[in-house]
Parts: C-alpha cells; structure tokens; sequence
C-alpha cells in the first residue's frame, strides 16, 4: 500500500471503506447523492470506488471537476468534454443519428460562449434568456445519452465551488442563477422521459447546505440523499497504519500505532496518511532514535507553521459559507473551544456571543448561536460531548485544535 497524502487514492491504495461504497452504491438504486463534507476526507476517492464498482455491473461512468468552471457554459463544457469520448461506442443503430444531433449541441454550446467584457457586466450578460437556452441544451445533451443501452453514473466533484463562483462573480443575479441551476437539476432533469437512465453523485467541500439555507432554497437539493463519511472506527485506523508500516518495513510497536490514532482522535484516512509521512522521514532521518519519540515528532509537525497548510482551509472556509460578520463568531466560539481538548460549555459560548452582540436582542443571539452551532457540527469542526455529564463543544480533529490554539496565542 502507498503512503500517499494529497491525491485521491485508487484500486489497491483505498483502504477501509468497502461498505461505505456497498451503501452508497445501494442508495444509487432508486436516488441521487449528494455527498458533503470536509475537505481531505476521502469524498474523491470513495466517489471513484463507487464508479468503478458500477462500471464492473455494466454502466457507463463520467467524472466532471467543476471547481475552475465560472458560469453555466463552463459546467456545459465539462459535460460535454466528459461525454464526449462514450459517443465512439453508441450502438451502431443509433450512433448516427446521434453524431450528428451532439455535433449540432457542441455548435449551440459554444454559440452561447459569449465574450465577457469586464467582471463586473457577468451578470447583464448573462440574462435569463441565455440562462434558458443552456438548460435546454443541457436537457437536450442528456436525452441523447439515455439512447445508449446502459445506465449512466455522472459524478460531479466540487459543485459548491462552481455555484459559490457564480454568486461572488454576479451580485446581481447570482442567486437567481444559482436557484435556476438546482432547479434545473431537480425539475427537468428528473422530468426527462429516460431519466432514470441516469444516477447523479455530487460530491463538495464548501457548505453547499449553508448556501441554499442561506438564500431560502434548501427545497432544490431535498431530492438527493445527503450522504458524509464518518471517520474510521479505532482499528480500521490501526489496521491502515499497520499496512502502512508493513509496506514500508517499518516495525512499528502497536502502543505507537495507537499513539497515533489517539492524537488524531478523528481518524480520518488523510491524517493518518500525513502523520505516518512525517513518521516515514524523521525515522529515516534518525533511525537510532526511539519510535514513540519520532511519533510525538511527527504529530508536531502537522500544526508547524509552513507544514500546516491543510489547516487554513478550516478558517477559510467559514469565510467563503458565511457573511462575514457570523464567520467572525463562529471564529470566536471556535477560539474559546480550542483552549480545552474537553471543549467549551454551551452557556460560557452563547454569553460570549451575547458579549460580542451588544446592539442584538437576546433572541437574535440565540438564533444566530444556534444557527453557528449547529453548522460548526454540521461541517465537523466540533461536536458535543456529554460523556463527563457536562455537555460540551468540542474540537473532533485534535490536530486542528492544537493549531487553532496555536494561532489564537497573543
Ligand atoms: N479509503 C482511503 N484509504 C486510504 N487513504 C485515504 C482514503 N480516502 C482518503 N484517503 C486519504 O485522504 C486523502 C484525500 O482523499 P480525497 O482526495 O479522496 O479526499 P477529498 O475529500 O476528495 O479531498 P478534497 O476535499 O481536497 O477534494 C488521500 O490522499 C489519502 O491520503
Ligand atoms: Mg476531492
């Protein structure tokens, strides 16, 4: 098995999850899924499984990244780019017809790929007349799929990005637009004669949720199933970090490889991954040194600064969900949490909100409290922890903790 920490993970290197992509294949029977959560826990590479898996009963599988796409063209694009290649093995009967049919759809796809001039004017340009045609397009390109005798998986990866691009880049009609392209995909897609031909995975890492609570909408996505991956039970960590170790002829003494699991406490694969890097280099580095002494070594090193990247986008992310006033609190709660591994009081963090909310009456702070609340647990910064009979919020990754502490040091 590969030691690799960044890339999605393929065929021999996916490790532990087997039932996870039996269930999400089972829910692809009857619905569409819509898998949430943060980044680096694996949603690419299960996503892949799960391709690979129905590719093995027969379907047809397709992969679109639409993170760099800007508008509605760009998604088309993607689409078509993806697709594109299947067409060679239409059946014979029909790959004809439908040559000349998609040849005609690319033509009306690029005609729809007007200059944009300045930033600012994307939203003039892009009325809602155009805003039609590219889903009649894109109806169109789809009911010209479903001529090809067997069923069709289409994944798309990193849809919040795309739709969090089409609002920050239109203040104008971005949230129209955006309603209008999850209407697009609950309405008329499923309003097609052969939709069930098709099954949907959307895959994402910026809280999709938040935006369509946000904007009242949260109706356009209550038709897929929402989905999340748990981190890995205890000894599904052990067992990775032992096939680690066992790959790499290292002998690690299972008190480490507990160690490890433990100062994670959220044993997400990617943090196993990282640490059993940083392992891999300080023992070849100093291989007279002690294990259990490199292991706390290599936890350090995931929250040094110039090594703690993955950490950022915890603190970004609030920023890109959230008005910029309530991602200030959620940063304030989370900086009161982080000073205890046990986690902070529900009390102690609504009167620190209330504390930072003068003007507000007290049923605003309450709502904004347990609005923050319930989206920091939601997107796995913190959960609440009742095991000491006093309820508390506390971080889940121990290693994001630490770095938030660090950070919030005067
Ligand atoms: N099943 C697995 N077995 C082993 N390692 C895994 C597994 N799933 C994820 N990983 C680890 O997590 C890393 C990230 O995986 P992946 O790219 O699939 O996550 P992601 O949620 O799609 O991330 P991003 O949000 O950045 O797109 C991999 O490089 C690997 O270290
Ligand atoms: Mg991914």
């Amino acid at each position: 098995m590969d030691n690799i920490a960044g890339s999605p993970v393929e065929g021999e290197n996916f490790f532990g999850r087997d039932a996870d992509v039996a269930h999400l294949r089972e829910i692809l029977r009857n619905d569409d899924v819509l898998l949430l959560g943060p980044r680096r826990i694996g949603k690419t590479s299960i996503a892949r499984a799960v391709m690979a898996k129905v590719r093995e009963e027969g379907w047809r599988a397709v992969e679109i990244n639409v993170a760099s796409c800007l508008d509605e063209r760009g998604f088309l694009d993607k689409l078509d780019t993806a697709l594109r290649p299947h067409l060679a093995s239409f059946p014979a009967k029909t790959k004809a017809a439908i040559a000349g049919a998609i040849a005609a759809i690319s033509g009306r796809i690029k005609s729809v790929k007007i200059p944009v001039p300045g930033a600012g004017s994307l939203g003039v340009e892009l009325g809602s007349g155009t805003a039609e045609e590219w889903t009649a397009v894109a109806c169109e390109v789809l009911s010209l799929l479903a001529k090809a005798e067997e069923p069709w998986l289409i994944y798309v990866d990193e849809l919040p990005i795309f739709l969090f691009h089409i609002i920050n880049s239109d203040p104008i009609t971005g949230v129209d637009r955006v309603r209008h392209f999850l209407n697009w995909f609950r309405n008329d897609v499923r309003a097609l004669p052969d939709s069930k031909q098709f099954r949907w995975l959307v895959s994402g890492s910026v809280g999709l949720d938040t935006l369509v609570q946000q904007h009242k909408m949260a109706d356009t996505i209550n038709s897929l199933s929402h989905q999340t991956l748990e981190a890995f039970e205890d000894d599904v960590a052990v067992a990775l970090l032992s096939s680690l170790s066992s790959s790499y002829q290292i002998k690690l003494a299972e008190k480490d490889v507990k160690e490890i699991v433990a100062a994670v406490q959220w044993p997400q694969p990617y943090y196993l991954q990282t640490v059993f890097s940083h392992l891999r280099g300080l023992i070849s580095a100093h291989p007279e040194a002690s294990h259990a002494s490199l292991v706390v070594q290599a936890i350090d090193k995931l929250m040094r600064p110039g090594m703690d990247n993955e950490f950022h986008h915890w603190e970004t992310r609030l920023y890109q969900q959230l008005p910029k006033d309530d991602a200030n609190h959620a940063r304030a709660l989370l900086a009161m949490a982080c000073r205890d591994p046990a986690g902070a009081r529900p009390e102690a963090l609504l009167a620190h909100l209330t504390e930072r909310m003068p003007n507000a009456s007290l049923d605003d702070v309450r709502n904004t409290f347990v609005s923050l609340r319930d989206i920091l647990q939601r997107d796995a910064y913190w959960r609440s922890d009742e095991t000491t009979g006093i309820k508390r919020y506390r971080f889940q990754l121990e290693p994001l903790r630490r770095w938030w502490a660090r950070r919030n040091e005067p």
